[in-house]
């Protein structure tokens, strides 16, 4: 993970818990709608993929004990993962790309209704992504992968040559040389893994995904709304399809790219896709990107111009993430495939605790706050959702006091202690576990593995206890005893 060069190091240190009473009367614990959903609490669990589903996308035991375990803590909402609307294999990434998924789902949102005892809303993360390659071995990039055009021959000097003779001289040139002969994306192919981008219009799956994308995300939203979930939210944010059309990157020549009102054009669609299947009485929102944080990536006025328009179009919701992207990711190792949340867009995205001046705590704030102002004196009520380095009543009743946002989304907090917000509620704030930040969680989600805390995986872990597949770890939080 990319660290700031200040190398700050910070601890998150709650500032004084709120009695029983204080918390009942505090904002953090009011109620508000999105839509025709009345959330009991302005608490929010945002999506985080725990890599628990089986290889085919389906719900599993512990895809149910783990989102049950976040509803014990009773927040106001729990979103559930990045969830595929497409039919294709993924590993073990939910998928609601066919009715075949319905009945898992259908269970999952049972258990979250029943383990918050009604108090939760549950919604799905709905996302679309291209497709990425594992960085490739060399030899097999050359001999293999790379597709021998009459550039390179013209580069090389070896027009009338066999392409198995090319293939081999290019495997013998220096990175120098291969910098002149290759291509940007043959090099990005061969040194990162090849990766499809919205603007890659000469295949016309990528041309056609304007046609495609509505109808999936419409369908996908209607399997929601049948397995009893109470809203969905479109993934508009890092480093995904969505989010992609939005950037000001995205200079595709047709009406879906290029000045913000074409880029916003698919984004729009496709709300109004899922909103014409799901109708008016059923939670829709999205997620999206205060900021890129990469060079010529979009910034605050775009998101300002999206919120305006995400708003009028009558979202129920708009949840602000920032950063995530691919663009300024981290070279991965041969065999692995880039990570997009290992550069310094990566780090906007989920802070940890070696920081700069500024720290890892409600980096967030300040963008969001101009998003909602934006909207809310355009005379739109849409709730704002905010995330970012949030552990701590004061800091998340402080923000919501001053109006910076509607509802207060924690990831990393909810994760180190799914009970957080349910024990500064009944004035037991002392007994909160309160995460530190070192991204062990994002680590794992990294390498695929199964998405634990440092903070409880090796406690008492016993034979009912469901564990790792390495046998190490816990894969969900300790009860709460609730101490007096
Ligand atoms: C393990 C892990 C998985 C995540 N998966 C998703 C995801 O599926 N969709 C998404 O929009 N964000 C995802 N995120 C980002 C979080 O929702 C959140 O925006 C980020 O962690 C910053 O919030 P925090 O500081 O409260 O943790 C993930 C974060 C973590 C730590």
């Amino acid at each position: 993970m990319w660290k700031p060069t200040e190398r700050i190091k910070y601890k998150a240190q709650p500032a004084l818990n709120p009695t029983a009473e204080e918390a009942q009367n505090a904002l953090l614990y009011s109620s508000i709608k999105l839509g025709n959903v009345e959330l009991k609490h302005r608490t929010w669990v945002p999506a985080m993929v725990p890599w628990r589903s089986t290889d085919e996308g389906y719900v599993t035991k512990d895809v149910i004990e783990w989102y049950s375990r976040f509803a014990e803590g009773r927040p106001g909402v729990i979103v559930v993962e990045a969830t595929g609307i497409r039919d294709i294999a993924s590993g073990p990434l939910l998928r609601i790309s066919d009715d075949r998924f319905i009945p898992g789902l259908k269970e999952l949102s049972s258990a979250v209704h029943e383990a918050s005892q009604g108090e939760t809303r549950l919604f799905i993360q709905l996302i679309d992504f291209l497709s990425i390659r594992r960085r490739p071995q060399a030899d097999k990039f050359f001999n293999r992968f790379l597709q021998i055009t009459d550039q390179h021959k013209a580069n090389l000097s070896m027009e009338d040559a066999e392409e198995e003779a090319v293939r081999l001289r290019l495997a013998s040139l220096s990175d120098e040389e291969l910098d002149i002969v290759l291509s940007q994306r043959e090099l990005e192919a061969l040194r990162v893994g090849y990766r499809e981008r919205v603007t890659d219009v000469d295949q016309e799956h990528i041309q056609n995904l304007p046609e495609l994308l509505p109808d999936l995300f419409s369908k996908a939203a209607l399997r929601a709304k049948e397995a009893n979930f109470d809203g969905v939210e479109l993934h508009y944010a890092h480093a995904y399809t969505m989010a992609s059309f939005l950037s000001k990157k995205n200079d595709r020549k047709d009406s879906y790219g290029g000045s913000p009102e074409n880029r916003l054009r698919l984004p729009l669609e496709v709300y109004e896709k899922v909103r014409h299947a799901v109708g008016n009485d059923y939670t829709v929102g999205c997620r999206f990107l205060s900021d890129e944080c990469i060079e010529g990536g979009s910034d605050l006025d775009d998101a300002i111009f999206y919120g305006l328009k995400f708003a009028a179009a009558g979202m129920d919701f708009l949840s602000l993430s920032r950063g995530g992207k691919f663009e300024d990711a981290k070279q991965p190792q041969v065999g692995w495939a880039t990570y997009p949340y290992t550069g310094k867009s990566g780090y906007e995205c989920m802070p940890g605790y070696i920081s700069d001046d500024f720290g890892p705590f409600g980096r967030n704030v300040a963008p969001v706050a101009k998003i909602r102002k934006a909207i809310q004196e355009a005379g739109h009520k849409t709730p704002v959702v905010l995330v970012g380095g949030i552990y701590d009543f004061q800091q998340a009743e402080q923000i919501l006091q001053r109006g910076d946002a509607d509802i207060i989304g924690a990831a990393r907090q909810s994760l180190a202690d799914p009970d957080w917000f349910r024990k500064i509620l009944l004035g037991k704030g002392n007994q909160v576990r309160t995460c530190e930040f070192t991204n062990y969680c994002e680590g794992l989600d990294q390498k695929h593995k199964q998405v634990t805390c440092q903070l409880w995986d090796r406690i008492d872990r016993d034979k009912t206890t469901s564990l790792s597949h390495d046998g190490k770890r816990r894969l969900v939080a300790p009860d709460w005893q609730i101490e007096k």
